[in-house]
């Protein structure tokens, strides 16, 4: 049997990760192939079963806590797979992905690279390895306009690095004015801090 093929699609929020993801499921939908959606459960963000770009385009998903629970709501006459957000999909992903893509299944995948704190998201970093496609998307710069956003950053003081949200509490940058944003914000957090002691 042909085997499936894996395409990762990456980048910062507001980078059209989703909106790209929902492409690829129309190709299918229009080509009368069987698919299902999956995003993680604790993306309940603008709905709880649909996945939903922020323009509002959507796709009915499953919510899933555990990866393996994909297996359990397949019913294997699928075509293609998809799954939204996996930064918070734990990395046993990367298993149930291959067994998918051994059975000559196509999965489809989006996901943060980065969090606002620069650091890699484990489940996608193991994933772009494995991928025949990575698509790495961008988004335009926040504070200086250019197309050359690559990472997010967050607006509010609350230092969790896994925190569901959207323009209440992120803004994707370039990495000039992500350096210049967390330069300003230490030099404030100094400030407050004499104003303390
Ligand atoms: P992601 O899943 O990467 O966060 P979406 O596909 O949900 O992205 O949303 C992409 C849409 O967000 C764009 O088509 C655009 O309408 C909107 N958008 C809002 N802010 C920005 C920005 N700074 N750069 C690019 N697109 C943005
Ligand atoms: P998006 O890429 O589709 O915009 O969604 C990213 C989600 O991830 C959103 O709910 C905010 C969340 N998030 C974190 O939990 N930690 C982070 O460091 C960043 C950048 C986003
Ligand atoms: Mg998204
Ligand atoms: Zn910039």
């Amino acid at each position: 049997m042909k085997s499936g093929r894996l395409v990762l699609i990456v980048g910062p929020m507001y980078s059209g990760k989703t909106s790209e993801l929902l492409s690829y499921v129309e190709i299918y939908h229009l080509g009368k192939k069987n698919y299902k959606a999956f995003k993680p459960s604790i993306d309940n963000r603008y709905d709880e079963t649909f996945i939903v770009s922020h323009n509002n385009t959507r796709v009915k998903a499953y919510p899933i806590k555990e990866p393996k629970e994909i297996f359990k709501i397949l019913e294997g006459n699928e075509k293609a797979v998809f799954i939204d957000e996996i930064q918070f999909i734990s990395e046993e992903l990367k298993d149930i992905i291959l067994n998918l893509i051994d059975k000559g299944i196509d999965v489809f995948c989006s996901g943060l690279d980065l969090s606002f704190k620069n650091n890699i998201f484990p489940t996608t970093s193991i994933l772009m390895g494995y991928a025949d496609e990575v698509i790495k998307k961008k988004a335009v710069c926040h504070e200086c306009g250019e197309y050359t956003g690559t990472i997010s950053y967050k607006t509010i003081e609350n230092g969790g690095e896994i925190d569901i949200g959207g323009f209440d509490k992120y803004i994707a940058v370039c990495r000039d004015c992500y350096k210049k944003l967390n330069e300003k914000q230490k030099k404030e957090q100094k400030i407050n801090m004499n104003k303390l002691f």
